[in-house]
């Protein structure tokens, strides 16, 4: 298949945006058209992206219905509750990827409950390696015109846990969730407690005690993964790097089963999948490994004494945990090769 995908990006001038345009180009038939934002619309890109050359001279202009018209595909990465009013007015046979949240719940009492204001409805979930009852989230994305991409710290979490849930290995009523978070997480916003004066030398948590929003859409995703009753207990911190996440997860071990169940579930799970890798016993994931590539690196271990399964997954933030995601959904809804465009080397050390 050869043609051309003429593609815009809206928020180009944050950190999702940035990200996108740079995995984005790396797919043979992607042409960038407009390139929106807001405060920043004027100015070049260059000015804001200056890691990405071949864009550095093009203008970010505001974004509109206007701005977004006439391109195959939409890319919105924009703060939650602003891409849900403008993806409305696109027009249907344009394929829309939502990076931001708008679109990932299916519960509008959660949507109100953790990010208030009025729910945008429910997209096709953009993360193909999700297990579902009768096999994968990949399944139910070919031909989609809309697709709501997964929150990162959702990521993480998803990939680490489901294959236990599925499996049943595990008990989903009393998992755990911590997680070390670099600062990209939080988009360039300009806050006190994300300065360098403040993060560097400095392990913070925030969003503690059941807040954070994305508890929702992982309770919601070990839901589809085959789980009755999902109670978690999510802490992230932030850590003095720019990108990555490390998620340490822990579960009960479900009755009767032994260590070489719990290790079979995880790499029975993940024995196919081009992207989210089950390393080998005893190595442990780390975010360097994962810098700039679209994987998911997976460890499991068995705690015997305290009767739990330890998971532990690493991400890219802003590559599976976001533009990756969003360009390996876009190969499958327009029936390219998953893996088209997508790296799977990390940058090292
Ligand atoms: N950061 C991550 O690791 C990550 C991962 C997964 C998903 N996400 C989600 O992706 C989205 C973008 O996150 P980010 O980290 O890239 O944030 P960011 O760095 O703060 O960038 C936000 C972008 O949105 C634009 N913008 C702000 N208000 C706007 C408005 N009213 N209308 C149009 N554009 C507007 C900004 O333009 P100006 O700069 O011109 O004002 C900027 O380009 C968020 O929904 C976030 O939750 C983030």
């Amino acid at each position: 298949m050869h043609m051309t995908l003429k593609v815009a990006v809206s928020g180009a001038s944050g950190y999702v945006g940035g990200e996108v345009l740079r995995v984005f180009s790396e797919h043979p038939d992607v042409e960038f058209g407009s390139l929106t934002a807001h405060s920043s619309a004027g100015d070049r890109l260059g000015v804001h992206q200056p890691h990405l050359r071949s864009l550095a001279d093009r203008d970010i202009v505001a974004t509109s219905v206007d701005t977004l018209a006439g391109h195959d595909v939409v890319v919105l990465a924009l703060p939650h509750g602003t891409s849900g009013a403008i993806a409305a007015q696109l027009p249907p046979e344009t394929l829309v990827l939502d990076c931001g949240a708008d679109h990932r719940l299916a519960s509008a009492e959660a949507w109100a409950e953790y990010y208030g204001g009025d729910h945008s409805g429910t997209w096709p979930y953009g993360m193909p390696e999700l297990i579902t009852a009768d096999g994968h989230q990949r399944d139910a994305l070919p031909g989609a015109k809309r697709v709501a991409v997964p929150g990162c710290n959702v990521t993480a979490v998803t990939l680490g846990l489901q294959p236990g849930v599925a499996a049943g290995v595990i008990d989903p009523t009393d998992l755990t969730a911590v997680l070390a978070v670099g600062y990209s997480g939080a988009g360039k916003k300009l806050a006190t407690n994300l300065l360098a004066s403040e993060g560097l030398g400095a392990a913070s948590p925030y969003a503690v005690g059941g807040t954070h929003r994305h508890i929702p859409e992982i309770v919601q995703n070990l839901g589809v993964a085959g789980a009755d009753d999902v109670r978690i207990s999510f802490t992230p911190t932030l850590v003095p790097m720019a990108r990555g996440i490390l998620a340490t997860m822990t579960a009960p071990l479900a009755a009767g089963v032994d260590a070489d169940q719990v290790r079979a579930a995880w790499e029975s799970a993940y024995a196919d999948e081009p992207f989210v890798h089950v390393l080998p016993e005893g190595q442990w994931p780390t975010t360097a490994a994962t810098l700039g590539a679209n994987t998911c690196l997976v460890q499991v271990a068995v705690d015997k004494k305290a009767g739990r399964v330890v998971v532990v997954s690493a991400i890219d933030n802003l590559v599976k945990g976001t533009a990756g995601a969003a360009l390996q959904s876009m190969n499958i809804v327009l029936g390219y090769p998953e893996t088209t465009g997508l790296q799977l080397q990390g940058v090292a050390p």
